[in-house]
């Protein structure tokens, strides 16, 4: 297949690039390298020293004899580039990670609120009309987020994006339906991923288009197969207190002596997968594409759930870490139980890589080889949900007084 990757420059976006590549698909990254200028934007770096994107796909095809090519996009606000480029290569699917992706930056100030809504908004739907206009029938796979169901304790499983509901007609019968799940974002970035869903059940609706949404949970590791075969095809890996998932920012805590930051009671329960999954859950949905003219095809993915403070209290069995209880900068529920449904990718051959059995190598391999390049002053989380919140948290776990950037 060709495929183009759009966002194909970042965390999950790269090794998925690199997977596909090497499973013989023609792989074509778009992407404006806005995650890049995010970094300098905020003072950080990835953990892992990433080269260029360039310099990237000339080690793949060093490495492989494979060609991945590169295409400075901007999704969002390119639009005549973006359909010009598809126009030419016409890919037969798309996956479309080019979004603004971290809920504290996106509350960071109203300035990263309207980047993140113009940002992620405009990229899916200049995709969507962009595949409209030039009767381009790609199979559209997006990466959605576990988010967009919320995390508030339902007693029940969440399925898979649906809902069944019976519904009271005026005549007092009962009909049975299927609705979206309803939507319950908890930072402006979620609330762009709901909207999202929106968009896409339009577009499904209306002009047939070929859709597959994945509710993502929280991507933990760095290496996937691919990545590993040269020192400079390594994932990124963000540590810091906007971009970094509570997962991998435990494992770098623990690596470089800091206490494990645990926002709150600890109690909050969340989906996780590992980036190895992640691309093979990718992969399989690309191999199962709904029919055209079809509903919105959506899968969880995720593997399995975990109370934050379990996971603190995991890791610090593990390595002797201690735990710093803090105030939460999120507005959120302080406990929540949470219980998916991830039949789909399970009946489809994925085999989960649980957690206890790989967390120890990841410590080991890149938390601590790369720990030296860890600014520690950019670790705490320091954006916060409201302004009244902001007053709270001013303090790091080691007493000293936070900056922030907005
Ligand atoms: N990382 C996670 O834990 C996680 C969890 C659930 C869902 N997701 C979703 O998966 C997708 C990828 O996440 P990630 O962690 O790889 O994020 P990332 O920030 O590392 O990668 C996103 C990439 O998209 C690019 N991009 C952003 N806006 C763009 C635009 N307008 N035009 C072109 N390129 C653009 C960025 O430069 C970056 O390379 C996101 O949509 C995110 O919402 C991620």
């Amino acid at each position: 297949m060709r495929i183009a990757v759009m966002g194909g420059d970042g965390f999950v976006g790269w090794p998925t690039s690199l997977h596909l590549s090497d499973a013989g698909h023609d792989v074509h990254i778009l992407d404006n390298l806005s995650r890049r200028w995010i970094d300098t934007e905020l003072g950080v770096q990835s953990l892992t020293p990433m080269d260029s994107i360039q310099e990237r796909t000339r080690v793949w095809h060093a490495e492989t004899g494979r060609r991945i090519h590169f295409h400075l996009i901007d999704l969002a606000r390119d639009y005549e580039l973006l359909k010009n480029w598809l126009a030419e290569y016409r890919p037969d699917a798309i996956i479309h990670f080019a979004e603004q992706r971290a809920a504290p930056y996106s509350m960071k100030s109203d300035r990263h609120k309207n980047y993140t809504v113009n940002n992620n908004i405009n990229a899916t739907h200049n995709l969507l009309n962009a595949l409209v206009e030039l009767n381009l029938d790609a199979h559209l796979v997006h990466l959605g987020t576990m988010g967009v169901y919320g995390y508030s304790t339902v007693g029940a499983a969440i399925p898979e994006g649906y809902l069944p509901v019976g519904v009271e007609t005026t005549s007092g019968e009962t009909v049975s339906q299927e609705i979206l799940y309803p939507a319950n974002p908890g930072s402006i970035y979620h609330m762009t991923k709901c909207l999202d869903q929106l968009l896409f059940q339009f577009y499904a609706k209306n002009d047939g288009l070929r859709i597959t949404d994945l509710h993502q949970g929280i991507v933990w590791g760095t290496h996937t197969e691919q990545t590993r075969r040269h020192p400079q095809l390594v994932n990124r890996f963000d540590y810091d207190g906007d971009y970094g998932t509570v997962l991998n920012r435990f494992l770098i805590q623990a690596a470089i002596g800091y206490p494990l930051t645990v926002h709150g009671t600890g109690g909050q329960t969340r989906a996780f997968i590992h980036i190895q999954d992640s691309v093979r859950c990718i992969e399989i949905a690309l191999n199962n594409p709904p029919a055209r003219g079809s509903r919105v095809e959506i899968f969880n993915q995720m593997t399995e759930t975990h109370r934050v403070r379990d996971l603190a209290e995991m890791i610090a069995g593990m390595t002797g870490s201690e735990i710093a209880w803090l105030p939460n900068p999120r507005k959120e529920a302080p406990e929540n139980d949470l219980v998916v449904r991830n039949d789909k990718f399970l009946g489809l051959g994925l085999q989960p890589t649980t957690l206890q059995g790989g967390l120890l190598d990841e410590i080991v391999e890149v938390a601590k080889k790369f720990a030296y390049r860890v600014d520690r002053s950019r670790v705490p989380a320091v954006s916060a949900w409201t302004k009244d919140i902001a007053k709270t948290i001013n303090r790091d776990p080691e007493g000293k007084k936070l900056k922030s950037v907005s």
